[in-house]
């Protein structure tokens, strides 16, 4: 291993170390056991604490700053593997041997060279489209191409849905008919839909994931480069699948240690237990929506900035704050306003993200030759060192893995507007492995909203009605 690549591992290997004394503290969580349905949990706004499904493919420890992907911890994965196999081992549930990962390499190759999806997408005006916008219609482009993959030979049949309108049931207030109103949860055991289950993930859960994986790549580098004015390049068969984004992004071959951070953002990004765009994906496909529909969701869902967006809202702060010394007043005045400063918190990381906990030092390392960026990570440093203070420890506030992933991609040359599409080019693996493995025992996902309103309202004709 080249010594610019140990380095990295070193980096990764320590920010491990470092992490697991901070939090050493913490209650070591129960070990995994299968839900027995209905579960009672605390439920806060926004599903604060609701417990959606089980899962296998990831699991978060906020308390902890735990990332963990099909049982391997997140550091593990950056200092030692690829988002090739992290993909593959959150969409299969294992790790590849050698041939099944080159045949599974092959295949986003092969799919990564879609010209007739970007051929289509370049009869659009994407030139005034954002990224992220033309990914949504990227998606549509390769379901018009390729959902006969899934569609013609296992649409799923339909499987159990929850059949009582829970809005006819008024579970907040005291049930006007029976002492206390009940829920038919189906008792009969929730065996996986052999046939339909089995043949969707067979044929077209999988098939689509590659699909999607490489497509997401491929679109958003055409519209970066189509939004300068170049033609999209295709992936070159010796690249891997990080260098080639770079590629046919930036035209340029990169060099190891940038091919290997931009592996390690993709790696870092790939999957992140319920959070919003994934949960939107899931909602999507248990209504038996075919996985493009699904994904584009998920895109949907990740272009907020309280979300994927985070990442271009990080930098356009730096960038307007342009010097450390502009931060504390800055801060001082965004916080009395109840304002939010982007690349902090997070709904379930009460300790340092160990994500941010990576990308921080691999951004400094890359920036170190990048003299024109230098200021700017300066700015971040002091951003990070004010905003904690401010924060302070009960607030349990700390950077999220948005606040440093915007300085990693400008480093390797990509403009503002493809920062969060990068969050999706690798989202897409997590949110694929959680659709086929919601599938194999689906439920349409359909909540109650709490009824404040009225009743027994009279209804008055217009002409009668006061203008009040
Ligand atoms: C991602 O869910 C995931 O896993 C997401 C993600 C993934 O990998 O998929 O990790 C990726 O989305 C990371 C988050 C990126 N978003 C941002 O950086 C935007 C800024 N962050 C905040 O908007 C906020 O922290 C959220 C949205 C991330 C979390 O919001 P919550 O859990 O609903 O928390 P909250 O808004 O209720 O805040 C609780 C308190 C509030 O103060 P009080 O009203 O109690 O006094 O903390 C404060 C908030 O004002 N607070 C912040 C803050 N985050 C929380 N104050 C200032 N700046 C912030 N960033």
């Amino acid at each position: 291993m080249n010594t610019d690549l140990k380095t990295i591992q070193d980096i990764i290997l320590k920010a491990a170390a470092a992490a697991k004394e901070e939090t050493a503290s913490e209650p070591e969580p129960e070990r995994p056991k299968k839900a027995k349905w209905p579960i009672s949990c605390t439920v806060g706004p926004g599903l604060e604490g609701a417990i959606a499904c089980e899962s296998k493919v990831g699991y978060v420890n906020g308390a902890k700053g735990w990332l963990v992907y099909r049982g391997y911890d997140i550091f593990q994965l950056a200092a030692h593997s690829t988002y090739e196999e992290v993909a593959y081992l959150l969409i299969y549930g294992k790790m590849p041997r050698a041939d099944e990962l080159n045949i599974f390499k092959e295949k986003l190759f092969n799919y990564t060279r879609m010209n007739s999806v970007v051929r289509h997408l370049m009869t659009f005006p994407v030139e005034r489209m954002s990224i992220m916008g033309a990914l949504r219609l990227g998606v549509n482009l390769m379901r018009t191409e390729y959902s006969d993959l899934d569609m013609k030979t296992a649409l799923p049949t339909s499987f159990d849905a929850i059949s009582a309108d829970e809005d006819t049931i008024d579970m907040e207030t005291q049930p006007h008919v029976s002492k206390h109103a009940t829920y038919e949860f189906k008792t009969k055991s929730r065996k996986s839909n052999q046939k339909s289950g089995r043949e969707f993930d067979r044929t077209g859960g999988l098939e689509t994931s590659a699909h999607l994986i490489a497509g997401l790549s491929c679109v958003a580098a055409a519209v970066s480069r189509i939004h300068k004015d170049m033609l999209p390049l295709e992936p070159k068969p010796a690249l891997s699948h990080a260098a080639n984004l770079i590629y046919m992004i930036t035209g340029r071959i990169p060099t190891p240690i940038e091919e290997r951070v931009m592996d390690i953002s993709l790696i870092l990004h790939a999957d992140h237990g319920m959070n919003a765009s994934t949960f939107a994906t899931m909602v999507v496909a248990s209504t038996l929506a075919d996985m493009y529909f699904s994904i584009g969701a998920g895109i949907s869902a990740l272009s907020g900035p309280l979300h994927g967006g985070a990442n271009e809202e990080v930098i356009r702060t730096l960038r307007k704050l342009a010097s450390p010394q502009t931060v504390a007043p800055w801060v001082d005045k965004q916080l009395s306003q109840k304002g939010k400063i982007s690349g902090f918190g997070h709904r379930v990381y009460k300790a340092y993200d160990p994500r941010a906990r990576i990308l921080g030092p691999l951004a400094a390392l890359i920036i170190r030759q990048k003299p024109e960026l230098q200021e700017l990570y300066a700015t971040a440093q002091e951003l990070e060192k004010v905003a904690m203070s401010r924060f302070g420890s009960e607030k349990k506030i700390f950077p999220n893995v948005d606040f440093y992933s915007g300085l990693v991609y400008a480093s390797l040359g990509f403009d503002d507007e493809l920062f969060t599409p990068m969050f999706a080019a690798s989202r897409v693996a997590g949110w694929s492995a959680r659709v086929i493995e919601y599938m194999e025992h689906n439920r349409i996902f359909r909540p109650r909203g709490l009824y404040i309103g009225e009743f027994n309202k009279t209804y008055v004709p217009i002409e009668k009605r006061r203008h009040s």
